[in-house]
């Protein structure tokens, strides 16, 4: 079966059995994946360390791993057992993630769960934040800040218009969820965003956020 089925068919199954973490129906498309990507390799003699949080079946991976410099070190932390395996034979098996394996670890854990301060110079999250509670959003994105170096930079997406027009269908408590949330990613999106891209050609579309830390 092609790749690109396979995987499709991986995530699917994925999305039925665990809707509240896989969160999407499809993975990333490649213009998303080429946005979330945008800080990777961008400074050639300088390396990078790189965290990808909630890589999947690894659509965007396929995309950071072409672009890490040969000194870049990469981690990946995806909670999904099924999603592990995947990407175990991913850099296994195909050579754009075979180049980069030796200096690649994927982390079968939550992000919440990773300890470290101040240890990476990019991180790209593809969590679906929009289906967790207030809290859980609140200490994911904490765990972000803190393992960012100073002047590091966290990449994610959200879909366009998702928290509003979920909002319009919802009760009560799940609009003051859906606030909650929106307040959390203002505290952190207000003082702190660089930089978005609206990507069309993705299912559905998405916003591309990039919040660069203070340098010091
Ligand atoms: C919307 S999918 C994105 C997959 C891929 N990055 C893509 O764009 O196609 C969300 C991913 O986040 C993972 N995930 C959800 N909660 C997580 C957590 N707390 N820690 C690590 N991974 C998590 C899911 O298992 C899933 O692989």
């Amino acid at each position: 079966m092609p790749k690109l089925l396979h995987d499709h068919r991986v995530f699917w199954r994925q999305f039925r059995e665990n809707y509240h973490s896989t969160g999407a129906i499809a993975p990333s498309s490649r213009f998303l994946s080429q946005a979330l990507s945008r800080y990777v390799g961008v400074s050639p003699g300088k390396s990078q360390r790189v965290l990808e949080v909630g890589p999947g079946t690894g659509a965007v991976t396929s995309h950071l791993v072409r672009r890490l410099g040969p000194a870049d070190r990469f981690d990946l932390v995806e909670l999904n057992e099924q999603f592990v395996r995947r990407l175990g034979e991913r850099f296994a098996h195909e050579p754009q993630f075979q180049r980069v394996a030796k200096r690649s670890q994927v982390l079968h854990q939550r992000i919440e769960d990773l300890p470290g301060k101040r240890e990476y110079d990019v991180i790209i999250s593809g969590l679906p934040l929009n289906n967790f509670a207030v809290a859980d959003v609140q200490q994911i994105l904490a765990t972000m800040v803190e393992l960012l170096k100073p002047g590091g930079v966290l990449s994610f997406f959200q879909y366009v218009a998702i928290r509003k027009a979920r909002a319009l269908v919802s009760n009560r408590h799940e609009r003051a969820r859906l606030q909650g949330i929106s307040r959390a990613l203002d505290g952190l999106l207000g003082p702190h965003e660089e930089r978005r891209d609206c990507i069309w050609r993705n299912l559905p579309p998405a916003w591309v956020h990039h919040v660069r830390m203070p340098a010091s």
